[in-house]
């Protein structure tokens, strides 16, 4: 299986959320996600799936990570519990991986994303939501040190997005493509 990791930071400081919120609102940012994920099987911390409208993204196979065995989905056909993460090592299909930061740093510690999805947001951030600020500072510095950028810088909306691969892994042209092509379109 491919695992690809997508985020979207905040230059500099690396910041993706602040207390359970995402501290911007840019639809295309959204809009890009959804292109890139629909469809699609993706996993997430269980912080990060309770944030998600209804707590549902239509459309997709959502494996949520939680340490809580009785854990209720809100959709029992499309969401499924994981409480091992390594169980998801072999997954059979392309496995996106949309946060949050708990769950970035531990794919990139331990089960390495061949591909990373780059969104860097150039724009202030809301500093008036209350909570702490989350950030992926550790994955950044391991996305520069072990993977190559394969591709152009695309800008929309002041937000600079890049693919990444890891260096010597093998990922299939379709994942590839399908990515590129959501990004651009
Ligand atoms: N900008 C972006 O691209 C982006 C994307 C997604 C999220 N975010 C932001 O990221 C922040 C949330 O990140 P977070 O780190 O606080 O929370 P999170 O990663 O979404 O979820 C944390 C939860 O995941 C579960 N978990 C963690 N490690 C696990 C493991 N090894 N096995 C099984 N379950 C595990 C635990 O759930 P239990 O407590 O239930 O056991 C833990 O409380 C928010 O601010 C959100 O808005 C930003």
């Amino acid at each position: 299986m491919t695992k690809i990791a997508v985020w979207c930071r905040h230059e500099n400081d690396c910041i993706i959320g602040i207390g359970p919120k995402i501290p911007w609102n840019i639809p295309s940012d959204l809009q890009r996600f959804r292109r890139i994920t629909s469809g699609a099987s993706i996993t997430c911390g269980q912080t990060t799936y309770e944030s998600f409208p209804n707590r549902t993204l239509p459309n997709r196979q959502i494996y949520v990570l939680t340490f809580e065995k009785d854990y209720e989905v809100s959709d029992k056909q499309n969401h499924h519990v994981v409480n091992d993460m390594m169980s998801l090592k072999d997954f059979a299909e392309p496995l996106y991986i949309a946060g949050g930061a708990s769950i970035y740093k531990l794919f990139m510690k331990n089960l390495a994303p061949e591909v990373i999805v780059d969104s860097c947001n150039h724009n202030e951030i809301d500093k008036s939501l209350s909570g702490n600020p989350v950030d992926i500072k550790e994955c950044i510095e391991k996305m520069e040190k072990d993977y190559s950028k394969i591709s152009p810088d695309y800008e929309e909306d002041n937000v600079t997005t890049t693919v990444w691969v890891k260096k010597g892994e093998f990922v299939p042209q379709e994942v590839l493509k399908h990515i590129i092509n959501s990004i651009i379109n």
